[in-house]
């Protein structure tokens, strides 16, 4: 059985990580082995560097570049061991975040990440680039994620930031979102509706019988 890499996506407050859980019990119930995992994180020293990126101040270049070493370590170390093994891999955000947020919403350059991309999504062997096969989308107003989010735990460095900063980060999931990849969720629903919108999308791609 070939690997499935999966990814999930949104702008902080949009209710992603809440659906984790079910996805896992659903494949697993379709008899797959699933790595749960995140960015940036997923091995040790990737999660140190996730406490740096979300704790301290610094210019976007260094944000960027602390990403992308995470996401190496990670991919190296979880990710592609986890899918030559034939598993599915359910990552709580990758690699769009980075265009998203440091593009996106803090203007960095999208030519820049996108060399980076190369750089640390290439294989050993110089095939093609390490890319998600489907995106879940969690798309939410700004204004309607800055409610769900107030007052629900101490924000974190980019939990902190206006409502302006999130409606450039969720213009810049929306650019991205044009690839085929990408399944659009509207999580503005109820969460069980929008898990139903969840399920729906795995079955009509085929990932779930
Ligand atoms: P999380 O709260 O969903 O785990 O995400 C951690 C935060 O890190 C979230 O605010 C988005 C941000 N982030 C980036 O800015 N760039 C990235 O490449 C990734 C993966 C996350």
């Amino acid at each position: 059985m070939s690997g499935l890499f999966l990814t999930l996506e949104g702008i902080d407050g949009a209710g992603k990580s809440s659906h984790i859980d079910a996805l896992e019990a659903l494949f697993q119930a379709a008899g797959r082995t699933v790595t749960r995992t995140r960015e940036p994180g997923g091995t040790p020293l990737a999660e140190t560097l996730r406490g740096l990126i979300l704790a301290q101040p610094m210019d976007a270049l260094t944000e960027s570049l602390l990403v992308f070493a995470a996401r190496r370590d990670h991919i190296v170390n979880v990710i592609a061991p986890a899918l030559a093994r034939g598993e599915v891999v359910l990552c709580d955000r990758f690699t769009d975040a980075t265009f998203a947020y440091q593009g996106a919403g803090r203007g960095f350059d999208l030519a820049v990440l996108g060399t980076l991309e190369q750089w640390v999504q290439a294989g050993q062997g110089g095939e093609t680039l390490l890319q998600p096969e489907l995106t879940l989308w969690f798309d939410l107003q700004p204004e309607v994620a800055a409610a769900r989010l107030a007052g629900a735990r101490l924000p974190d460095k980019f939990e902190a930031q206006p409502v302006a900063f999130f409606q450039q980060v969720a213009a810049g999931y929306a650019e991205r979102a044009k690839a085929p990849r990408f399944a659009r969720i509207d999580a503005d629903q109820p969460r069980e509706q929008v898990w139903q919108q969840v399920e729906a999308v795995l079955r009509q791609r085929g990932f779930i019988a």
